[in-house]
Parts: C-alpha cells; structure tokens; sequence
C-alpha cells in the first residue's frame, strides 16, 4: 500500500499535468494481493469535443474501457492506490513521475526525449472502436494487412461517432449485466456489431441483442459472421419491424426507412425501453399534408422535403416526451458522407412528466403546419 502523503504528491503531479494539458499516460501496476485486475492504464481522449480520461482495465481474461472526468480519475487513483496496487508511472511530455516501492517514494525526473501528444494529433490516431476487433475485419471494414480500407473509412468513423455519443448515454441510463438490446431495420448490422462488441467487450456488460432486418441475404450474412466471432448472444431474424413483438431494454433504429422509424420508436416506447435510439431516414408521410398551400408554392421540392423531416422529427421528439423520456438531438456525423445524420437518444425519466404542456406543443406543431396523421402518434395512440 502506498503512503497517504505520497499518494497526494502523485494526485497532486496528474493535477498539474490536467491543467498543463501534457499528460501523456498513466500505468498503474503491481497488484498488492493476487487479483483478477492486473493493470490499469490512462490517457486523455477527446469524446464529444470534451476532454476525458479514458482508463482500461486489464483482467485476466478481459479489457474493460471506461471514460472519466478530471474529478473521477482523481478518485479512481487514489482508491487503487490506496488499497490494491504498488506501483505508478505518470508520463508526461517532458517527465515521468514514478512510484519506487523501495525508496517508497514517488521520484520525478526529466524524460530523455520530449514525448508527442498533441491531442489533435492523439485525436486522429484514437478512435473508441480500436481497428484490431475482430469484427471490423468479418465485416469489410478492416483489411487482412489491419488497415482500416479506404474505401470504408466513412464508415469507420460512424461507427466510431456513434459509439462516442452513446457511450456516456449507456452509462448514465444505468444499464449494467443483461439486458436485451434490438435493432430493427439493422442492414448489414455494421452498428449492431460495434454497439454489441462494445458493450461486452469495453464495457463488460452482457447485451443479449437482436437484429431485425426484411432482407434474408443481409440477416444470414450478419448471423454466419456472429457465429464465426463466437458472439453467443447477438442473432439477426428476418422479420417486418411491425410484426416484432418481444421486449427491450434498449431500441436502436438507424435509417430505417420513412415511417419504420415510427413503429420501431412505438416498440421501444411500450417495452418502456430505457434507451431509444433512433436516426430518421427519408419522411415521405407528412409531406402531401403540409399546409399552408399559398406559403409552401414557391418552396422547392427539396427543402419541402427538408421542412417536412424537421417537423416529423421534432413531433417524434415532443412525443417522446410526452411518453416520459427525455430527448436528446445530435448531428452524428458530417453531411460530407450522409444528410440523414440526425441522432435521437431518448433516455427513459424517472421523474413524472408535464403532459399537458408537451401536449399544447404537439397541438400546437400540428395546427401550424396542417398535420392531421402521424404514424407514432397513431401508434401511440391506438396502444392506450
Ligand atoms: C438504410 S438501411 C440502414 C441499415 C443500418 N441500420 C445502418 O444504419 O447502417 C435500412 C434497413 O432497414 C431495413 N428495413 C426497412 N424497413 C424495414 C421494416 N419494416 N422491417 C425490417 N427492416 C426494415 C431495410 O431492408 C434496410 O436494410
């Protein structure tokens, strides 16, 4: 165990390296008592333009990756140094800071080379879905040489975007162990894959997920390449979104197409998911009603397509909230590689909600733009 006294120097050496913006990496090692944790590793990433401290911890047989504030990596520090481990090292980029359990004292000195760690530069190296998972390479996106193809780079950094913005979601919804995740309308399952690897693997929970797809081919390639990753618990069904009927605990729905957006959104809302996620695909219901006509002749056909996504998804966002979850809107990734990049995360509230508020707003919406149907709100409507 390490000195109190020697422990605030080593907090208070990160301290300064967090408002210097050099540190480059924390090791923490040397179990005290034979330990399933081994080592703890540290470094600064960039998620959601906001600087974290991504730790890894390396079990016997497992990593597990959790993101931090300044505050919470203080915590973390002491609390293994002060029960379970021996040694430290904090590099950062012109010196080390180490523990040497002998002298039991934590020794400084200067680095023989300046170490690089642009975070800009860190940035574009890190991504939160490392390019070795296995399952980048089954599904195209890695090469057999491990390099990311070129011509799915696009795709890499969705994956990655999306994993980001998700990630501080997962862990504030409180999901831990087994729940059941579904992804209906999953495509070639390039999501699927990376939320589920990175909920069992970063985060050690145990997703039991689904995909839901129309189109066979797509559905038997993604379960041959589940099976020959041994996930055990992530199967892909043929199957219309509106004929599923089991439960979940999370509801991801990514371009599905026009109003399945809204039956997969209704199906998270009555399983009382704890998680939607959805990112609205083309929105062809709405347009012919849009009102008033004189106001909407000179618009072009494209932006009255525009208009009417805007107002569909802020109707799905109002009820939402009128179902008790609070929403959440994101722009996911850039209109460089798709316009459809809107991210919707509802996250289930405790608190009760002020549904006769949300409802004057959707009434409100409706009445100004002429809306007389919506697919959610039918859907919603006829489940009371
Ligand atoms: C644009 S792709 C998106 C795939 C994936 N979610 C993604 O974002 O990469 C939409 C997929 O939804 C599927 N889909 C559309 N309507 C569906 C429905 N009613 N039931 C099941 N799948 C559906 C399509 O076959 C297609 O593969």
């Amino acid at each position: 165990m390490i000195d109190p006294k020697e422990i605030d120097l080593i907090l208070g050496f990160i301290q300064q390296s967090i408002i210097n913006t050099d540190l480059k990496k924390i090791t923490i090692s040397g179990p005290i008592e034979s330990n399933d944790l081994k080592r703890i590793a540290c470094r600064p990433v960039v998620i959601k333009q906001q600087l974290r401290y991504q730790i890894v911890y390396s079990y016997q047989t497992k990593d597990i990756t959790k993101n931090y504030s300044s505050q919470e990596l203080h915590t973390v520090v002491r609390d293994h140094l002060s029960h379970n481990f021996k040694n430290i090292s904090v590099i950062r980029i012109n010196d080390t800071g180490q523990y040497e359990p002998k002298k039991k004292k934590f020794l400084t000195s200067k680095n023989k080379k300046k170490i690089e760690s642009s975070l800009e530069h860190d940035k574009v190296k890190r991504f939160i879905i490392p390019q070795d998972r296995p399952f980048l390479s089954s599904l195209g996106i890695v090469t057999s040489n491990q390099k990311v193809s070129k011509s799915k780079l696009s795709k890499y950094k969705q994956i990655n975007r999306f994993i980001e913005a998700l990630a501080p979601e997962i862990q504030a919804a409180g999901l831990q162990g087994q729940y059941k995740l579904v992804d209906m309308g999953s495509g070639k399952g390039y999501l699927t894959f990376a939320l589920h690897d990175y909920l069992l693997h970063s985060l050690g929970h145990q997703p039991r997920t689904v995909g839901i797809e129309l189109r066979p081919d797509l559905v038997d390639f993604c379960n041959r390449s589940a099976t020959a990753l041994g996930y055990k618990h992530l199967a892909f069904k043929t199957t219309d979104i509106a004929d599923y009927t089991e439960k979940m605990d999370i509801l991801m729905s990514l371009h599905a197409c026009d109003t399945a957006t809204d039956d997969s959104i209704a199906k998270g809302i009555r399983s009382n998911a704890r998680l939607i996620i959805c990112s609205p695909c083309c929105h062809k219901e709405i347009r012919s009603q849009l009102k008033p006509k004189d106001a909407l002749d000179p618009i072009h056909g494209i932006l009255r397509e525009r208009l009417s996504e805007l107002i569909t998804d802020q109707l799905r966002s109002l009820l939402m909230e009128l179902h008790g979850y609070k929403v959440k809107m994101m722009e996911f990734i850039s209109t460089e590689h798709t316009p459809k990049n809107l991210l919707i995360i509802a996250t289930r509230r405790t608190k009760k909600t002020d549904t006769k508020l949300i409802q004057d707003k959707i009434q409100e919406l409706k009445d100004l733009y002429g809306i007389q149907k919506q697919q959610l709100e039918t859907l919603l409507s006829l489940a009371k």
